[in-house]
């Protein structure tokens, strides 16, 4: 299965700087070829912008957050088909920061997975401990607890889901899990994803915190970390292709 590296822009980008910053991806393409799949998660009103840049390219693209609703009055929120209107091949749901800024719980989070797979975009469900969780040894209980959530609403559709374990405490902080630690909550996943599905080889396991040029390697070389989920690194060209170039 080819790796997969998706970036999430968080809330950064204007119109000028996302055209430069994808110009400068594509026209270094070349010497990448395709050594990994590749998705860009932009800020919603983005979406459009990244359709006309993207589109015959070999980099797909995405959200970063869904509506659980379907349509309606939910003012400010965005739809799995208004996503679909941008062709949006992935959207991240449950990251750490939705979760925590946001309130976000693990039953919103399966039904915002739900509401994806529905409109055939993929999810990228979004798990992960905060520093208190892996010090009171509860990081395998809190990544199991949500990963539970969405396989129980998704069901039958657990193998079209792309999962990201990011602990918290390596989200923009320079701290990244060392391959060891990070293969071993991933080795869990898989575990996990193996009771829900017949094909847990199939499902990508994202690992995001910290990914950059010079960790990626070693990251991607762990036998169960499918991909990255790349922040800060994603907002640089030669940075996020230099990842991609790890993954081969
Ligand atoms: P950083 O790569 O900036 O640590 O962010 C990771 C992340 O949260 C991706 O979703």
């Amino acid at each position: 299965m080819k790796k997969l590296i998706a970036g999430n822009w968080k809330m950064n980008g204007s119109l000028a700087a996302n055209e430069a910053l994808v110009k400068a991806m594509l026209s270094s393409l070349g010497g990448v070829g395709t050594a990994a799949d590749m998705a860009l998660c932009a800020p919603a009103p983005y979406l459009a912008q990244l359709q006309t840049l993207l589109q015959g390219s070999p980099i797909v693209w995405g959200a970063q957050d869904v509506s659980a609703h379907e349509q309606g009055a939910y003012t400010g929120e965005v739809s799995a088909a208004m996503l679909r209107d941008f062709a949006c091949r992935y959207v991240i749901v449950g990251h750490s920061e939705r979760r925590q800024y946001h309130g976000e719980t693990d039953a919103l989070v399966a039904a915002k997975a739900q509401r994806a797979l529905a409109l055939g975009i993929t999810p990228i469900v979004c798990v992960g401990e905060t520093l208190a969780e892996r010090e009171a040894d509860q990081t395998e209980a809190v990544v199991k607890r949500q990963l539970a959530a969405v396989i129980h609403a998704v069901a039958h559709c657990t193998s079209e889901i792309v999962v990201a374990y990011e602990p918290v405490w390596a989200i923009g902080t320079g701290k990244t899990a060392t391959p060891e630690m990070a293969q071993h909550v991933h080795a869990v996943l898989r575990a996990q994803l193996a009771a829900a599905t017949q094909h847990p080889e199939r499902v990508h396991i994202l690992y995001g915190g910290s990914m950059n040029a010079v960790n990626a390697a070693s990251l991607l070389a762990q036998p169960d970390i499918d991909g990255g989920l790349i922040g800060g690194a994603s907002l640089k060209a030669a940075d996020f292709l230099q990842i991609v170039v790890s993954a081969r």
